[in-house]
């Protein structure tokens, strides 16, 4: 076959080589095959020695033609893939702008932290501080430190849930007045603290008892505190809560770290004060303990009892949401059930 011819047939199979090669793995393949330093291309140049003199010239211009042709092609192909890809992508990612939009689905607060976050605005604005103790409680601040030594039978109304013998998931947070008696410097003023968090207790549940719920300590000691202002403060925080119309009474109590001791109860939501199931045909539901500090827990923590004296109260808070709210169930601040949840979503500040 003269070089002519060879030329003629590489040019035809060439170019259905690149017309076949769909991909841009197979179209490098076939560039190299077809103009590389290994191609027949290169190979018919290297051949011319063989050629006539005049023919060469000839030769070496249709050489140039096809490898021309060849490179030419190639870039048209390869620029027709690209496109072809980019069309196929822009395909799949078409964003239709008509479509409705995805709503958000707003949560809202838990009726429980409505309350709470409402009485810690209003005891800051009375000047008290707020803190926050642990969880996980010692018996040394959770009891001994409340005058409830190892063996007092008062234990008996917190029955609870140890961790080890010295550990336990707190009953009360009355802890918490211990703790932050013992670091208070009462030479730069009274000591007023709330401080919120979750209780355990190995309550039966019914409609009103949790084996968790929340609770909010309260403890105000200075010179010259007594049993008017904790009354004071009780009337102004349960007005503030439940509005001017709700009747609370005191009742005498007994807590092992305040004497004298008192319990506080609401008008029932549900029967105003006619007596119901809800509030077991008292007319009244207990919302909170409270009393003047023993002696005892302040000499426990290094306050001097002859000088200073206190009062102390502890809410119940999902209680408070309960009367404030008109729910019957305390159960239902924990099952999660959104249904339940979302009605607050109004209430929120
Ligand atoms: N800790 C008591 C309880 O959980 C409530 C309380 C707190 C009573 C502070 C008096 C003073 O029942």
């Amino acid at each position: 076959m003269d070089l002519f011819e060879r030329l003629k047939d590489l040019r035809e199979k060439g170019l259905s080589e690149i017309d076949k090669a769909q991909t841009e793995e197979k179209l490098n393949d076939v560039r190299v095959k077809l103009i590389g330093r290994k191609s027949e291309l290169t190979e018919i140049l290297h051949s011319m020695k063989d050629v006539e003199p005049e023919q060469r010239r000839e030769i070496g211009q249709s050489v140039n033609k096809v490898r021309d042709l060849f490179n030419q092609k190639l870039d048209d192909a390869k620029n027709e893939l690209v496109e072809k890809l980019i069309a196929e992508q822009m395909a799949k990612e078409k964003i239709d702008v008509t479509l409705p939009g995805r709503s958000n689905h707003l949560g809202s607060k838990h009726p429980i932290y409505i309350i709470l976050d409402d009485l810690e605005e209003f005891f800051i604005g009375m000047g008290y501080k707020v803190v926050q103790g642990p969880e996980i409680e010692t018996d040394h601040y959770c009891f001994e430190m409340m005058n409830l030594p190892k063996d007092h039978p008062a234990r008996d109304m917190q029955e609870t849930f140890y961790i080890d013998p010295e550990d336990l998931l707190r009953t009360q947070t009355s802890g918490d007045q211990a703790r932050v008696l013992e670091k208070h410097d009462f030479s730069k003023g009274p000591l007023k603290m709330v401080g919120p968090g979750k209780v355990y207790r190995r309550d039966d549940d019914d409609a009103t008892h949790s084996h968790q719920f929340m609770q909010m300590e309260g403890l105000v000691a200075d010179k010259n505190i007594t049993m008017g202002d904790l009354k004071g403060t009780l009337e102004l925080m349960a007005k503030h809560v439940f509005g001017q119309n709700r009747q609370t009474r005191l009742r005498p109590s007994y807590f092992p770290f305040t004497e004298p001791s008192v319990e506080m109860d609401v008008s029932c939501f549900n029967c105003d004060g006619k007596g119901c199931a809800i509030c077991k045909y008292t007319g009244w539901i207990e919302v909170l303990g409270a009393g003047m500090i023993h002696p005892n827990v302040l000499e426990n923590a290094g306050v001097d009892s002859s000088v200073y004296s206190g009062f102390a109260f502890g809410v119940g808070l999902d209680r408070f949401a309960i009367l404030k709210y008109g729910i019957d169930d305390i159960r239902d601040f924990y099952t999660n059930d959104v249904r339940f949840l979302e009605q607050f979503s109004r209430e929120e500040k």
